[in-house]
């Protein structure tokens, strides 16, 4: 199955002085069961376009059809907890909607509000709270109680553990320390190989180099280019134009201008198994 964007245009506060542009005429196709990022500046419509994945924002004009579900400007709430239960998002930010009195609460709401058991749900959010990272003796404290890295795991455990087909992360690991970032992406990655959909805004190239199968770049609304990481980060000339930054190892790669690249390298890894390929030679 595949998640399909025709001529998504989104507008804020449609005939009011203060309207504005979110989306201009977006048009994609997604694979399940990849990685896909979404890259561009602040103000591009990343956030915009996330909402729209599991119809926060329905289009003002425009399809959507994703997990067997179609989204236009006519789809009734009625249908749209179902749809939910498949595809999840998680905000920039999602501590700030934790509500419950305990850890293990916040975690077993969303089981819980998606029909599981009281017993399925509980034993759901003890494995999330887990595979987050962090220690089961939290369980029964405030989440208010924890520190800022602690409740963001906990906000996603709270999506995670009612194991949404697709999972949306808006900037997931903003503000969190770089050894938090690194696990919390290496659990994303995992998810998404575990046989689900993983779709994430992100403003950290190397992270993209290194996890996404397809990336959506956007800008001021317009979706300017959808394609893999390799194609998205070939064409310096294009790069520079709108801004889009490179992930280190290409930087680096770039600036050795002695040595010769079968394909620009992109993470790390490949980089030095590219430079002591040169050095062989
Ligand atoms: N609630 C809102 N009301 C009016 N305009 C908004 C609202 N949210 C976002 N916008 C505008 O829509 C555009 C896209 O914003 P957004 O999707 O948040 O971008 P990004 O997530 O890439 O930073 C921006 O110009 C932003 O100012
Ligand atoms: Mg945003």
């Amino acid at each position: 199955m595949s998640i399909k964007f025709s001529k998504v245009n989104y507008i804020y506060a449609l005939g009011s002085p203060l309207e504005k542009r979110g989306l201009n005429d977006v048009s994609f196709e997604l694979t399940e069961g990849n990685f896909i990022a979404i890259i561009g500046h602040t103000g591009s419509g990343k956030s915009t376009l996330m909402q729209h994945f599991n119809a926060l924002l329905k289009p003002t004009s425009g399809k959507i059809s994703i997990a067997g579900y179609n989204i236009d400007n006519q789809t009734s709430n009625k249908h749209l907890k179902k749809l939910r239960k498949h595809v999840s998002l998680v905000f920039q930010f999602p501590e700030a909607q934790l509500f419950e009195n305990t850890v293990i609460d916040d975690i077993s709401f969303g089981p819980k509000n998606f029909g599981y058991s009281e017993e399925e749900a509980i034993n759901l959010a003890k494995k999330w709270l887990k595979k987050v990272g962090l220690p089961e003796d939290i369980s029964q404290k405030s989440p208010f109680d924890l520190s800022g890295g602690q409740m963001r795991r906990v906000a996603i455990a709270g999506v995670m553990a009612y194991e949404p087909d697709i999972l949306c992360l808006d900037e997931p690991a903003a503000g969190l320390d770089p050894q938090a970032k690194e696990q919390m992406m290496k659990l994303f990655k995992e998810y998404q190989q575990e046989g689900h959909t993983v779709i994430l805004v992100t403003h950290n190239m190397d992270d993209v180099a290194e996890y996404a199968d397809d990336v959506l770049v956007m800008e001021n609304g317009n979706l300017i280019k959808h394609a893999s990481p390799d194609k998205v980060f070939e064409d310096n000339d294009w790069l520079q134009k709108h801004q889009v930054l490179k992930p280190t190892a290409a930087t680096f790669a770039d600036k050795l201008s002695n040595f010769t690249f079968d394909k620009k390298p992109l993470t790390l890894d490949k980089l030095v198994t590219d430079i002591s390929k040169n050095l062989k030679r």
